[in-house]
């Protein structure tokens, strides 16, 4: 039999990394199998993102260019997954008919039968129906080689962030029963993995009858084989104590968190539906460092949010000088359609907010490094991942607070986990030697 074969491409969030591997296992479940080469595709499916209006123009063009292929290979399917086709799936029949399927975050369950189908139907298929409870408990993905297993524990988000499209394109928040989680966790280990990433919208809003959040947690710790676990992302407003004693009590949850901020002025917090302002949000930093004295902290900013003053920028970049993240993923707003903060009248302009990026990412920059320069001569837990990229002599692998370190090869293998003396810091990246390393 000449396998046929598939192509899928993945925009945006690790969720979408996590849905693409669900929908690779149940296309080679059908016979399919993967190719990195879209011309010799017989399905080609882009998993796309529509959190800013960039990560959308970058799937339009790519959808632009794959109008020839079509031409070439009628019998093609070409399919748009994930967030764009929730959000745009009218816009997209119209303005690119050779698209076949269109798919929402809550359809992937269809794709066999669709593709099943297929030849006795060439319309266009297009089901973007979220559900209230899908949560692909009895699917597993297909995972890549690595030492990290993503694991996706619940879905969509309730809080409405006014910027935010997410909970328009997945839905209502929803949490996937223990059992199956753990079921995967024990299945991602058997399989060579020992690092855990729990995937959540609002990971630790997470809530089943059996036990919420800190509950799942501490029941993963004690499986065997993980040696750590991380999370993400959580939102500050469910950030228990609870949850800190229980990283605490166990050494392979990494002292590390994804904390988003946003902004640091409270007026725009406000308009922004976060429900904390920056004091409640400065005291929890203070507690998770009370009670987590090592924990990495890193965060999201957005600048130029509607309203957005000097005054409130600059209350942001105070907040950002007084935790001095570990590291921070910063973004200009992008005004969303169907969002409410889209419908603010006092938008602000895109020179303004390339301006405060600017200077955001320049503080940012010699925070991390700061931050960086302060753990030289510091023990650090390494696994190693991978080669370095700049040179296959060396090993790059990462601390518990998910900071890049590179190490001489001497001998270490992928997976080992090592102690490594800090030497040095540049940029975002660790240098360190390998102490009291053994050849195994
Ligand atoms: N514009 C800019 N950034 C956004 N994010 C979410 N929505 C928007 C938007 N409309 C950022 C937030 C969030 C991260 C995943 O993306 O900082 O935490
Ligand atoms: Fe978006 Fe806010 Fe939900 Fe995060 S918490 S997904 S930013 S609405």
């Amino acid at each position: 039999m000449i396998n046929n074969k598939y192509y899928i491409e993945t925009y945006g969030c690790q969720m979408n990394v996590y849905d693409s591997e669900l929908v690779a296992n149940q296309l080679k479940n059908i016979g399919y199998i993967e190719t990195k080469n879209l011309e010799t595709a017989d399905i080609i499916f882009l998993n796309t993102c529509s959190i800013r209006e960039k990560a959308e123009e970058t799937v339009h063009n790519k959808l632009n260019n794959l109008e020839y292929l079509k031409k070439k290979n009628p019998n093609m399917i070409i399919g748009v997954l994930g967030c764009m086709a929730q959000n745009l799936k009218n816009d997209l029949l119209e303005s690119k008919p050779f698209v076949d399927v269109i798919l929402g975050p809550d359809s992937y369950r269809k794709i066999p039968e669709i593709i099943r189908n297929r030849k006795q139907n060439l319309n266009h298929v297009v089901d973007t129906k979220l559900s209230k409870y899908e949560v692909y408990n009895d699917m597993f993905p297909s995972r890549k080689e690595g030492i990290n297993a993503w694991i996706s524990i619940m879905r969509g988000c309730d809080k409405f962030c006014t910027f935010c499209i997410v909970p328009f394109t997945r839905g209502r928040e929803r949490s996937r029963p223990i059992e199956s989680i753990k079921k995967e966790v024990e299945d991602a280990v058997k399989n060579g993995f020992i690092e855990v990433s729990l995937l959540g919208q609002n990971v630790n809003s997470y809530l089943t009858p059996e036990g919420d959040f800190t509950y799942l947690l501490e029941e993963l710790a004690q499986i065997n084989g993980v040696k750590r676990i991380r999370y993400t992302s959580p939102h500050p407003k469910d950030m228990t104590d609870d949850l800190l004693y229980v990283m605490k009590k166990y050494d392979n949850i990494c002292n590390y968190i994804h904390l988003p901020l946003q902004s640091g002025s409270d007026k725009i917090l406000k308009r922004m539906n976060r429900t904390y302002n920056s004091n409640e949000f400065l005291k929890l930093v203070q507690k998770i460092k009370a009670i987590l004295p090592n924990c990495s902290l890193s965060t999201d900013v957005i600048v130029g949010f509607p309203g957005e003053s000097e005054k409130d920028f600059n209350d942001t970049l105070e907040v950002m000088k007084i935790v001095e993240f570990d590291f921070a993923y910063m973004f200009k707003y992008s005004s969303r359609p169907g969002t409410k903060a889209s419908q603010f009248s006092d938008q602000i302009e895109e020179e303004l907010k390339q301006e405060r990026l600017l200077k955001l990412i320049d503080l940012q920059k010699k925070t991390t490094l700061n931050n960086n320069m302060k753990l030289i001569g510091s023990i650090q837990d390494i696994i190693i991942e991978k080669k370095s990229k700049k040179s296959n002599k060396y090993w790059s692998g990462r601390t518990e607070g998910n900071i890049w370190t590179i190490i001489k090869d001497s001998g270490q293998k992928i997976k080992d986990q090592v102690a490594v003396e800090i030497t040095g810091a540049e940029g975002v990246t660790l240098f360190g030697k390998n102490i009291n390393f053994e050849e195994s």
